[in-house]
């Protein structure tokens, strides 16, 4: 493995009653594309939540690099989740009233990036994923793979270190699923993203240079793919 970029060391977390991660240590190399796989309710999109910052641990510790991101104020960790991470889960998570270029630039123009910059640089992003002329559309406009592709450029075009995916090719068919994971792991690679990416789907997996199985809410096998 390359340097590790992103760890989590004995990660807990529970839903009231329900311990959904039981203790889960895990290491996630620079530019590294790992695969969660398991069952229904193994506790995969929890495990990606944490280690994204995005849910509080109950114990354990997430670090980003050396950072422990489990130790930082909220503040703090959603600074560092605008600027460190990139996210593509199932359901878009565009932002339905702005057009895809500006979509595209948000995370920029949060980040401090002036608006003519942010938008020049989205639409470069749009090319590069094939949508160069689908930048002035909404996400209501745009097909399913568009649409997908569209959150694969917002989630790079920031620059991220770790690229979150949950079920990111669930809504799609296997064509359009396979052509948005080609695209996905292309412009990762050529900004040596980690890209981290839960499926149950067989064939995005085998893309993957890892693969990690939950079961329970625990690491149950560390298989190479
Ligand atoms: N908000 C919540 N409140 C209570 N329990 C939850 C919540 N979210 C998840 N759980 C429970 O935590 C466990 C892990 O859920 P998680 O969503 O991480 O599973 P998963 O592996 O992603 O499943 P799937 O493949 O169905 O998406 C499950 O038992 C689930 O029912
Ligand atoms: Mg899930």
């Amino acid at each position: 493995m390359t340097e590790p970029i992103l760890a989590g060391r004995g990660v807990v977390k529970r839903y009231g009653d329900v311990i959904a991660l039981a203790g889960v240590d895990i290491t996630i190399g620079a530019g590294e594309v790992v695969a969660i796989v398991g069952p229904s309710g193994s506790g995969k999109s929890t495990l990606l939540h944490v280690l994204a910052g995005i849910l509080p641990a109950d114990g354990g510790e997430v670090f980003l690099g050396r950072q422990p991101i489990t130790r930082m104020s909220e503040t703090e960790r959603s600074k560092l989740r605008r600027s460190a991470f990139g996210f593509v889960f199932q359901s878009g998570m565009l932002v339905a009233e702005l057009t895809a270029e500006e979509n595209v630039a948000l995370p920029m123009l949060l980040a401090g990036t002036p608006r003519d910059k942010g938008i020049a640089a989205a639409r470069e992003w749009l090319v590069r994923l094939g949508l160069g002329g689908l930048a002035t559309r909404r996400p209501g406009e745009v097909s399913g793979g568009q649409l997908q592709r569209m959150a694969i450029a917002r989630a790079l075009a920031h620059r991220p270190q770790v690229i979150f995916a949950d079920e990111p090719t669930g809504a799609l068919d296997t064509k359009t699923g396979e052509e948005t994971i080609s695209a996905l792991l292309t412009v990762a690679q050529e900004t040596n993203a980690a890209v981290v990416i839960v499926t149950h789907d067989v064939s995005v997996a085998n893309r993957a240079q890892r693969v990690i199985e939950m079961r329970d809410g625990r690491v149950a096998v560390r298989a190479a793919a």
